[in-house]
């Protein structure tokens, strides 16, 4: 069909400028607050996740120096369990408001999203302390 056939810088193009709208603040809320950040449960799809890429690091099939996320969008959850198979995590994201959010955080500024129990988390389900 016609969309099939689109040129691809057509579809990048309209990719693109869908994420121009993009709402850091309403993305972790909508995504990373209850109820679908419910860590009581493993139906609840981030405790999901979480499990899903601690068992892709843990089985040691994927690490290296340098790992590079694309499109981390204003999260780092994806992160925490690779931490110990790098030496050297980059996170990137094409949008200024996702990198921005994130320089918030790691500059531990009032108001970001607070990723404790995600972090308290990951810790426990890789038998951490
Ligand atoms: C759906 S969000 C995912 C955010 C986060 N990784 C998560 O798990 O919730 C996708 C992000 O990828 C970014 N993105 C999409 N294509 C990209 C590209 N080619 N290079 C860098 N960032 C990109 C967007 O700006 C957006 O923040």
């Amino acid at each position: 069909g016609a969309a099939a056939a689109a040129p691809r810088h057509e579809t990048l193009a309209a990719l693109r400028e869908g994420y121009q709208h993009f709402d850091p603040r309403a993305y972790l809320q909508n995504n990373y607050l209850p109820p679908r950040a419910d860590f009581s449960s493993e139906e609840f799809v981030v405790p999901w996740k979480l499990r899903c890429l601690a068992e892709t690091f843990a089985s040691g099939e994927i690490h290296g120096r340098t790992l590079i996320d694309v499109g981390s969008g204003p999260t780092i959850y994806q992160l925490l369990s690779a931490c110990d198979h790098f030496e050297e995590i980059v996170a990137t994201d094409y949008l200024a408001v996702n990198r921005e959010e994130l320089g918030r955080w790691v500059r531990g500024e009032p108001g970001t999203f607070d990723w404790s129990p995600f972090i308290q988390h990951v810790c426990k389900i890789e038998g951490r302390g």
